[in-house]
């Protein structure tokens, strides 16, 4: 008989890798799981439904709302590191967790810059960052000034809590702004004005800086808004001279250091016409731009926002292709008949090449249910093909009116 007790085998001891708590329980939870789980890590996250797209997936849910104390410390209990997917959690809460022993990462004195935009321009301001002209507004008087000096139409924007869109307006006149600014104002939203920039397209510049400094760039990237919200990103952006890029990612970089940023970071930029970069906001975590990373990088922002809020050596931001277009599924106006996974299956027929990345989550009118990862050598080409098989999983429809049933 063979003892084999003599080789120690050593069984995997999950409970000496660490585990992350995420606050927020979105797509960008239930990807980021995804990387801890080839990392041999663990996520937990506070989730505020049993169905939210990481609570699906992770056995290490806490059900609760990111405004309350006592759920954010038990999500904490136990975990390496406190990390967010969205900007929303009160800093005075992180404060607190922080003074229990809670390694929060971002730190709140970082995310405040996400969380409030009028905090944010200050700072930028005072970095000496480009950014459009701006003002706090606490009457229509506020904003009519602002407006009549910097022209119309300007945007108005919700002080916090915005996102997709939502909480920004562009009144093209008097009677339009008063009704937003008098609506918001009653009804508790601090607003702020911009003027409204003249875009030649809209670029990202993502990061990732761990606690100890060390930081990453990748390749700044365009992304197309429609309706206010991302819908196809372009990685890296095309027809951008090189010294633009390097002062977008050097800025990125900056910024990521003077505000003592950890974990992924975005910076939003505006490109005018005459070639100059502005800052629109910042998104202290993985982001809507940086997907296309997921197949398209080395290393993507889910699995660098681990690393980095983990005080881990950061990984390679190599591309992996000349060019990977990135393509949102959105929610329908109206729900297609064929099911889901039916159109997964056409789809998995016709473009084999397509990365798939779906967050279980119900088709409403453009919500972000999904994305489409194509990498490729022509921009063109692949764009058209992403954004062909993100339209067909909302619409059920190819935009080249092609038929599988006649063909
Ligand atoms: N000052 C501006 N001038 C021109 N367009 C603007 C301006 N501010 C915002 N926009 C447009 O509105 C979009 C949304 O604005 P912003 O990024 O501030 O809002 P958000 O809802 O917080 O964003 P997100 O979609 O990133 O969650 C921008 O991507 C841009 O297309
Ligand atoms: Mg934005």
């Amino acid at each position: 008989m063979t003892i084999l007790s003599s080789v120690s085998a050593r069984s995997f001891d999950s409970a000496a890798m660490p585990t992350v708590t995420m606050i927020g329980g979105g797509q960008l939870a239930r990807m980021t799981h995804q990387a801890a789980i080839a990392l041999g890590q663990r996520l937990r996250v506070l989730a505020e439904r049993p169905d939210d797209p990481a609570a699906q997936v992770t056995p290490e849910v806490v059900l609760g709302h990111h405004d309350d104390l006592a759920a954010l410390r038990k999500a904490a209990v136990g975990s390496y590191a406190l990390t967010f997917d969205h900007e929303h959690v009160p800093t005075e809460h992180l404060e607190a967790l922080i003074a229990e022993g809670v390694n929060v990462q971002p730190p709140p004195h970082a995310l405040i810059f996400a969380q409030d935009k009028l905090r944010m321009r200050h700072k930028l301001a005072e970095l000496g960052v480009p950014i459009p002209a701006y003002t706090e507004v606490t009457s229509v008087a506020d904003a009519a000034a602002f407006a009549d000096a910097n022209g119309w139409p300007f945007v108005l924007k919700a002080v916090r809590g915005g996102y997709d869109g939502r909480g920004v307006w562009m009144p093209a006149d008097l009677a339009e702004a008063t009704a937003i600014v008098e609506d918001q104002l009653a009804h508790g939203v601090s607003l702020m004005a911009e003027a409204k920039v003249e875009l030649k397209r809209e670029l990202s510049a993502m990061v990732a800086r761990s606690p100890f400094g060390q930081a990453a760039a990748w390749p700044v990237v365009e992304t197309v808004q429609r309706n206010g919200q991302c819908a196809v990103v372009i990685a890296p952006a095309q027809d951008l001279a090189q010294a633009k890029a390097t002062e977008a990612e050097a800025l990125a970089l900056r910024l990521a250091s003077e505000l003592g940023v950890t974990g992924a970071m975005a910076v939003e930029l505006f490109e005018t016409h005459s070639g100059e970069l502005l800052v629109n906001e910042l998104a202290m975590r993985p982001h809507n731009s940086g997907h296309w990373g997921m197949d398209g990088a080395c290393t993507g922002q889910f699995e660098q926002h681990l690393r980095a809020v983990l005080d881990y050596p950061l990984g390679s931001t190599k591309p992996l292709a000349p060019v990977t277009v990135m393509a949102n599924i959105l929610g329908a106006a109206e729900v297609p008949e064929m099911s889901m996974d039916e159109r997964l299956h056409h789809l998995s027929a016709r473009i084999p090449d397509a990365k798939v990345h779906l967050y279980g989550k119900g088709e409403r009118p453009d919500r972000k249910i999904g994305h489409i990862n194509i990498l490729g050598d022509d921009p063109a080409e692949t764009r058209e093909k992403a954004e062909r098989a993100a339209h067909w999983m909302s619409h059920a429809v190819w935009t080249d009116g092609w038929d599988h049933h006649h063909d």
